[in-house]
């Protein structure tokens, strides 16, 4: 597994159910891996996993990410993409627990538990989303859900040299509206320094980040890089997100 420590920051491109064959050959034209500019960046394509083969041999500095994996190593679960797979398929960290797996497709934190279990078994590095409901935001909730899903999905062998956990407040995610500033970095810090066992974790902020925010998002003290949806779909832009 990859040791994340030596990276100064984790810039994660999500491309959700988005891309094809000709989409792929357009956005590694842009973005021209061999001249991205800061080397102590780690930067992550997550693709759906049937393109794959598509970009391995051809991120280089950059690595490919999945964007789920079973909860199940083999057998009679039609429609699954195991752990041993996304290895198989050179996969080196893998997205978990996204809102949208968690919310259309009624993932619990048991299942992202299992899931990077079977990830951490496979030397892939998982990336662990949490995050809150604008209701229950309002409800002044959020750090009571953060603790809880971190506490349910990380899992006992987890440590901080491999596993990510990225922060996407649910609300933020698609919309252009994002918490302030001191609101993230306040989340982050707790994260980092309040809950048990995660003490110094890479924490990654997602929620509508472009070029135009992910560099002040990135100066703060407690992120450690972003996890891009939309905005990571334009070659350009994720490549400005790198160098910022
Ligand atoms: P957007 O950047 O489109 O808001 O998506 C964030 C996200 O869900 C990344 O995983």
């Amino acid at each position: 597994m990859l040791e994340i420590n030596k990276f100064d920051r984790i810039i994660v491109a999500n491309w959700k159910l988005n891309g094809s064959i000709h989409f792929i050959e357009q956005y590694l034209q842009e973005l021209n891996c061999s001249k991205l500019e800061n080397s102590n960046n780690c930067g992550i394509i997550c693709t759906p996993s049937v393109y794959f083969h598509k970009l391995v041999g051809r991120l280089n500095p950059l690595f490919l990410g999945g964007q789920d994996c079973s909860n199940y190593s083999e057998g009679a679960y039609t429609g699954e993409v195991s752990a041993t797979m996304l290895k198989d398929a050179s996969c080196q960290f893998c997205i978990i627990g996204h809102s949208e797996r968690r919310q259309i497709f009624g993932q619990s934190n048991e299942d992202v538990c299992i899931k990077a279990m079977n990830l951490i078994a496979n030397n892939i590095n998982p990336i662990i989303c949490i995050g809150e409901t604008f209701e229950e935001k309002n409800q002044n909730l959020t750090k009571d859900i953060i603790y809880t899903q971190i506490s349910k999905s990380v899992p006992k062998n987890a440590t901080k040299d491999f596993v990510i956990i990225a922060y996407e407040p649910i609300w933020a995610i698609g919309t252009g509206k994002i918490p302030s500033l001191e609101e993230i970095d306040n989340i982050h810090s707790f994260i980092k320094n309040e809950i048990q066992n995660i003490e110094n974790y890479k924490i990654l902020y997602g929620g509508s980040v472009n070029s135009n925010n992910a560099s002040e998002i990135m100066d703060l003290k407690n992120v450690d890089g972003v996890l891009v949806g939309g905005a990571s779909l334009d070659a350009l832009e994720y490549k400005k997100i790198m160098n910022s």
